[in-house]
């Protein structure tokens, strides 16, 4: 439900080692913090190990990509059920660099949002536009089809709702707080007043609160920011109701 959520997508990142030394810094860096949730969503090989390092924490972990299958012979995918089983709790669905690198269709990704509201976890449903589709004025229809198509085959229920517009990802170029508060209100009004709607694209600890104090921003999905500890920590106090 609706609450300030920080997430960070540590995509193809980190190593044993690593993941570790981030995660104990991150942890003594939010350490009583209050009025947000922090997560972390992390390559499957390492979900095992994480889930246990993180246990009784106040940190959750998701993953970053499901099979839409419930299982079967589809060598690689790994199924909704596999990772509930593990106690994951978020997964992160129809990210844009899953749309366009592997060429998951809109009725793919509502399908493994199905499959992620079926198994008990929360999906982190991503949507956004390209540049050339933001410049057409296209912004809405976009981040409009790629919702409808959940919400034709799913309720939206409890799950998280992230803008993240392409041309902001991974840039430095981040959206303005106006520009993603325009979004948001109009992926709000959508799906329900209580959903969280989150924004990733070049969040940092310079931008942050800026765009975490608009209203219909709930927090925020962290890419490159999210594996620098500091900067981690930063977002997450910024995003502190
Ligand atoms: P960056 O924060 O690196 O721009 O990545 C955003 C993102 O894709 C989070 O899912």
């Amino acid at each position: 439900m609706r609450g300030r959520l920080v997430a960070g997508n540590w995509k193809m990142h980190g190593n044993r080692a690593s993941n570790l030394a981030l995660l104990n810094s991150v942890l003594a860096g939010i350490a009583g913090l209050e009025g947000v949730t922090c997560a972390v969503c992390v390559p499957f090989p390492y979900l095992g190990e994480v889930a246990g390092q993180l246990k009784g924490t106040s940190i959750a972990w998701g993953a970053q990509n499901v099979s839409e299958h419930a299982q079967g012979a589809y060598t690689g995918e790994v199924s909704a059920a596999m990772l509930a089983e593990f106690g994951c709790r978020y997964v992160i669905v129809g990210h844009s660099e899953r749309r366009q690198l592997y060429g998951e269709s809109d009725a793919q990704v509502a399908a493994k949002f199905a499959a992620v509201m079926a198994a008990g976890m929360t999906p982190i449903l991503c949507v956004g536009e390209t540049l050339e589709e933001r410049d057409a004025a296209r912004t809405e229809a976009v981040v409009g089809r790629q919702l409808s198509k959940v919400l034709e085959k799913t309720s939206f229920g409890k799950a998280v709702l992230a803008y993240e517009p392409v041309w902001a990802i991974g840039t430095g170029r981040n959206a303005t707080p106006e520009q993603a508060q325009e979004v948001h209100a109009f992926l709000r009004r959508k799906v329900s007043p209580e959903t969280a709607v989150i924004y990733g694209g070049s969040v940092k600890p310079q931008n942050a609160a800026a765009i975490f104090a608009m209203p219909d921003v709930d927090g925020g999905l962290i890419g490159g920011a999210s594996l620098v500890a500091k900067d981690f920590i930063d977002i997450v106090k910024a995003a502190r109701t």
